[in-house]
């Protein structure tokens, strides 16, 4: 929705918001040099690393690693979505929020979500007509209260039902498409999508449809059909069964991730309200970000089978980051065979219930399933499960509960808690000297050899991150023939100072919000450059890209030579080395 917002507007909103005030106002700060510092908000903690810097526009927490700017805080701390966190961060300013193109696109998603809403209530009382699909969930042990809850509804057998009544304009048609509901051929006629299919609404915390999942009754492919990604629908982020829980119950507790709608639904119709289900995907960090932002108790509840333990893994590995003291994390294996309908259906909610309080804690399964990949019998072995043990402890941020794993883990392996995390910490630094490390940038690649420090690269963003004014004056296009990782986030964040010469730290970051790089952005924006007047952040810019345009040319050089060695060159390419050279 990002979109509907000019840009020019949040970078100059950023540029002027008064980060002190938005965090002081929900954490106390105190003053420290030309930053300010508090126990971090985002984890426990009893001496502050939680740093605030006006210059910057930026937070950072050198503990847990949370970081952003005014409006990040908002959305981390207040729990709001990114529009929100503008609006309100405008509100507080005493300016509007414009939005491009009048009020249209804002329209539109209302008139989606508005379609998507009536398309749930036809397919729900088209299943009241149809006892086929009444016979299938009541065989399926699902009753009528239950299918209400959940708005399950069915779509009839045959091609343009949906297309037929709510497709009767080209406006209507498109709709429609946007929405997933009918598909487009190539010849430019429409279909339904869903067909002689169980309808299971997936809806967004407010209620509102964003998305379906029809079951085919009895057997046939695909057993589920899922509506595709749309502007409404992301199913990296969406947990099916989020907004009846919440309804259900006045305090969640807790919460169990399972892996089917029918689950979620079998578990609400013997009184298990606390269910939801990640939609045919892996358990993603931002799914893990809306469940811990409900409760601190998440149990991962998977299949016995080789998949349930995968899926398990999976979820482990992106819950590390967002271990906290007093959060608790369980995984739960159901005996092979059975998933948590089928279970519950035999066992009972008791029997339900027992299961999940025999759950294995996180690290109890992070420590099996390592041990399980080795011999534990031998040295090699053990040594080795600490090697693997490595990256996943890493994850962790610091405090009492990596503490508590790396003991567990030393005991595992038989060596003392000191000697382990010495092991470990040894991982860390070179992790650390690894240069140009970026998302996107091929991660096995080892840095250029001699090069020890961090990547030039690196550097340069660094500064120009923390002094996007020094970047101005410089010529991006000297970058081109530069092929290191990162180099070509290098030359946008320069073309971006480039054309926005009063864009702050924070509205950098706010650029590259969407973008997998923007993480890392985050962490070099918090480096602690030196203060003395001897350091001249454009200077050092330059020296940089000179550095790097001297390091290309070279590339090039020895390119041309090679291929002329191999394969000879063209005129162009004679030419191009001899004004090189
Ligand atoms: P399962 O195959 O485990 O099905 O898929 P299930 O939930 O037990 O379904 P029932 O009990 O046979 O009705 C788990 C989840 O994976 C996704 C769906 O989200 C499903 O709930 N899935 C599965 C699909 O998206 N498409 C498929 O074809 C199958
Ligand atoms: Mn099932």
């Amino acid at each position: 929705m990002s979109g509907l917002i000019p840009q020019d507007f949040i970078d100059d909103l950023i540029a002027r918001a008064d980060i002190v005030e938005v965090v002081g106002r929900r954490v106390p700060l105190k003053k420290a040099g030309r930053e300010f510092k508090a126990c971090c908000p985002f984890h426990d903690e009893k001496t502050p690393s939680f740093t605030v810097s006006p210059g910057k526009g930026f937070y950072h927490c050198f503990g847990c690693g949370a970081h952003g700017t005014a409006i990040g805080f908002l959305m981390e701390f207040d729990h709001m979505s990114f529009v929100e966190a503008i609006e309100s961060l405008a509100g507080s300013m005493g300016v509007e929020v414009p939005r491009s193109e009048s009020d249209k696109p804002a329209r539109r998603y209302d008139e989606l979500f508005s379609l998507m809403d009536t398309v749930a209530k036809h397919w729900q009382s088209a299943m009241k007509d149809t006892p086929a699909a009444v016979a299938y969930l009541k065989e399926r042990g699902i009753d009528g209260a239950t299918a209400k809850r959940f708005g399950i509804g069915y779509a009839a057998d045959g091609w343009s039902n949906v297309l037929d009544k709510f497709g009767q304009s080209p406006e209507a048609t498109e709709r429609l498409l946007a929405t997933g509901l009918i598909i487009r051929k190539d010849n430019g006629q429409h279909y339904d999508r869903f067909r002689d299919r169980i309808m299971f609404p997936i809806r967004d915390t407010r209620g509102r449809t964003i998305g379906f999942g029809g079951r085919i009754m009895g057997d046939g492919e695909p057993k589920y059909l899922n509506s595709p990604e749309t502007v409404l629908f992301h199913k990296g982020r969406e947990l099916y069964g989020l907004f009846e829980a919440r309804k259900a119950l006045r305090q969640i507790e807790q919460l169990v991730v399972v892996e089917g709608y029918m689950d979620v639904v079998a578990l609400a119709r013997h009184g298990i309200d606390f269910a939801v289900a990640t939609l045919g995907t892996a358990t993603t960090s931002e799914h893990l970000n809306n469940l811990f932002r409900l409760t601190e108790n998440v149990h991962f509840c998977f299949d016995g089978d080789r998949a349930g333990k995968a899926a398990a893994w999976r979820a482990l590995e992106n819950a590390l980051p967002q271990i906290r003291e007093g959060r608790q994390i369980r995984f739960v294996f159901l005996p092979d065979g059975h998933d948590p309908d089928s279970f519950v259906n035999e066992h009972g909610a008791d029997g339900f219930v027992d299961a999940l309080d025999n759950g294995v804690a996180l690290s109890e399964f992070l420590i099996e399933e390592l041990a399980s990949q080795v011999d534990m019998e031998t040295v090699d072995g053990r040594a080795r499960l600490a090697e693997l043990a490595r990256p996943l402890v890493h994850k962790i941020p610091t405090g009492v509960y990596r503490e508590l794993l790396i003991e567990s883990l030393a005991a595992a392996v038989g060596l003392t808690a000191p000697k382990l995390e010495k092991m470990i910490a040894g991982g860390a630094a070179r992790t650390r000297d690894t240069t140009g490390r970026f998302a996107g940038a091929d991660r096995k690649r080892r840095p250029p050899p001699g090069t020890g420090k961090p990547s030039v690269v690196r550097h340069a963003i660094t500064i120009i991150l923390n002094h996007p004014e020094a970047g101005q004056n410089l010529d991006a296009a000297r970058l081109a023939g530069v092929n290191r990782p990162g180099a070509d986030l290098l030359r946008a964040l320069i073309e971006t100072v480039h054309c926005e010469p009063n864009i702050t730290t924070a509205g950098l970051l706010e650029r590259w919000r969407q973008d997998e790089q923007g993480r890392h952005l985050g962490k070099l924006a918090a480096a602690v450059l030196p203060l003395d007047e001897e350091f001249d952040p454009a200077a050092e810019l330059r020296e940089c890209l000179d550095q790097l345009a001297l390091a290309g040319r070279k590339e090039r050089i020895d390119f041309l030579i090679e291929k002329q060695r191999l394969s000879g060159l063209s005129d162009d390419e004679k030419s191009e080395l001899r004004a090189l050279n």
